[in-house]
């Protein structure tokens, strides 16, 4: 028997979004399907939990109870069904098996039970600690790295705390027991969502300056975006480096996060939606967008300054175009450069490569941490592309193809699908920013879009060139999920303003979508009402205002 020992492998960037994605879907079918649950902290801490069993920590889902496996304590046991998700896709049970949450005789409640070997019926493999009532999760951390630590045991304890169970005293008489210890084995992790229970916690607790009061508690304190998985690894490598305190990572995160009308919404904090809504649920789920700025539009060349603007700016990714003047009428920078644009910032970076014989170079765009590689179908073989997608694989990197505009799916590309997480269309003939979209793009993209889905395909479709807020919509309709914005976020003058609009139109596309599913299956009214806070500020574009008007 292969025993799978996880030893904090590199997953890739797009894989490690679309696990997280995962998580979120399982846990809404889960909560659903019970009628009760905690969407609110299940989805505020579905990146934390996603990032510590799919790439941080050392454990095996076949050995729940291996001897070096790094520990994991959720103290805030509410958050179980996020918890189970995040255990099921990492394959410690059945993702199936969620559909039993909270079901007399399962063993999902509403609260995590310790795994034992004797009671597995009873327990869940993967879970450490019994967490019911709140505020005991960091005592208990603290024993069990004191013991790993008497013991010259190498394992790291990871705790997860929430803001309402830091009313809790116990969580204070911990942290001065942890400091006092110098357990650098031990991370805090704090799901930062300022809201408890019926309302929110500056209203209910002040726990403000929460970064204060840890610091003079003597821990090592790192503050974060909570959904923002590159700062959730940069943070929990800076806390391993930690040499004589604990530390705590505060991650601010938004209870709910992931569907709009929970988010940031206390009642959503231990309710579970009608069953009826669960296929709309997962469609905005799965339906994420990326706004990727290409650095290679405007005028001024300092990238560096692009870079911090676009960040600044709200963008998720950074699209950077290489160009080699040979395949395209163009040169612009090459991995030399990206090493050194690299420290600059955590965003991800998404290397376009518009050169000849991409396989010759492709080390070095590993050697400069690139997070996602894009080579052009025009530019390799089967064979080529095949050695290429295997070494970024095997250095956590996400491969993509691009398509010029008159270039077709490949047929050689169907086998190589599962190991492809990007497959970019061109809709400029590629060479240059600030050129005008192709609108006959528009219907291949629908095509490929069609044809990939066919074939399984799980990645994401970038659209790349020509993207502004007029014809985003309609990219998005096509089935893109990724969109390049080079000169409309370069040439706009207001870089995060241009950003804003770009996510507006996403927001119409996908309220449009879901509203389109919501007649489908026969619950318009319902769905209305459920989302009517969110639609509001969009219903002249959706042209629903009258009808918002009309609902009591
Ligand atoms: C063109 C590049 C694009 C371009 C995007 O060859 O691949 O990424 O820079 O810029 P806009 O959005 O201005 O077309
Ligand atoms: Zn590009």
């Amino acid at each position: 028997m292969v025993v799978m020992l996880i030893m904090g492998f590199k997953m890739r960037y797009l894989d490690l979004k679309r696990k997280i994605c995962s998580v979120r879907m399982l846990a809404i079918q889960g909560i659903a399907e019970a009628g009760s649950g905690h969407p609110g902290a299940s989805f505020s801490a579905a990146e934390l939990m996603g990032v510590l069993y799919f790439r941080k920590m050392n454990h095996s889902p076949e050995k729940p109870d291996w001897d070096e496996r790094d520990y994991f304590i959720n103290s805030k046991g509410h958050s179980a069904p996020g918890f189970y998700a995040t255990l099921a896709i990492a394959g410690y049970f059945p993702p199936s098996e969620m559909k039993t949450l909270r079901k007399l005789g399962s063993r999902l409640q509403g609260h995590p039970v310790r795994y034992t070997p004797y009671e597995i019926h009873q327990s869940v493999p993967g879970t450490e600690f019994s967490g019911g009532s709140e505020g005991i999760g960091l005592s208990v951390s603290i024993g069990i790295a004191l013991a790993n630590r008497l013991d010259g045991k190498k394992n790291r304890v990871y705790t997860l705390i929430g803001d309402g169970e830091s009313n809790e005293g116990q969580i204070w008489e911990a942290a001065m027991a942890a400091a006092k210890f110098k357990l650098h084995n031990l991370v805090a992790i704090l799901d930062r969502n300022r809201i408890q229970q019926d309302g929110f916690t500056e209203d209910i607790m002040p726990l403000d300056p929460t970064r204060d009061k840890w610091s003079a508690f003597n821990w090592n304190v790192i503050e974060i975006a909570g959904h923002n998985v590159e700062q959730i690894i940069d943070a929990l490598n800076k806390a391993s480096e930690a040499k004589d305190r604990p530390t705590i990572i505060i991650a601010k995160t938004v209870k709910g996060n992931g569907i709009k009308h929970m988010t940031n919404n206390p009642q959503w904090h231990g309710k579970a939606p009608p069953r009826e809504h669960t296929p709309i649920l997962l469609e905005e789920l799965r339906s994420e967008c990326l706004i990727a700025p290409s650095i290679i539009a405007g005028q001024q060349e300092n990238y560096e300054e692009k870079i911090r603007s676009a960040e600044r700016g709200g963008a998720d990714i950074i699209h950077l175009d290489i160009m080699d003047g040979r395949f395209v009428p163009n040169s612009t920078f090459n991995s030399d450069i990206i090493k050194q644009l690299r420290h600059i910032t955590t965003l991800p970076f998404d290397a376009h490569l518009m050169i000849e014989n991409p396989l010759a170079v492709i080390q070095d765009y590993i050697d400069a941490r690139c997070d996602i590689v894009t080579v052009h179908a025009e530019t390799c073989s089967e064979s080529d592309f095949g050695q290429i997608t295997d070494r970024l694989l095997s250095n956590g990197i996400s491969p993509g193809i691009a398509l010029n505009p008159s270039t077709e799916l490949p047929n050689w590309l169907f086998p190589h699908l599962r190991d492809v997480d990007v497959v970019l269309i061109m809709s400029v003939n590629p060479g240059f920013a600030g050129q005008k979209f192709i609108p006959e793009v528009l219907s291949k993209m629908r095509l490929v879009n069609q044809k990939l889905t066919e074939h399984g395909f799980l990645g994401y479709i970038e659209a790349d060139g020509g993207i502004d807020a007029t014809i985003l919509q309609a990219v998005y309709e096509a089935g893109a999920r990724i969109f390049v914005a080079g000169n409309a976020v370069y040439g706009s003058g207001d870089i995060h303003g241009a950003i804003i609009q770009l996510r507006y139109k996403v927001n119409v596309a996908l309220e449009r979508k879901l509203l389109e599913q919501a007649n489908a299956i026969g619950i318009r009214r319902d769905w209305l009402k459920t989302r009517k806070h969110i639609l509001i500020p969009l219903a002249n574009e959706l042209g629903i205002e009258e009808e918002l008007h009309a609902l009591k």
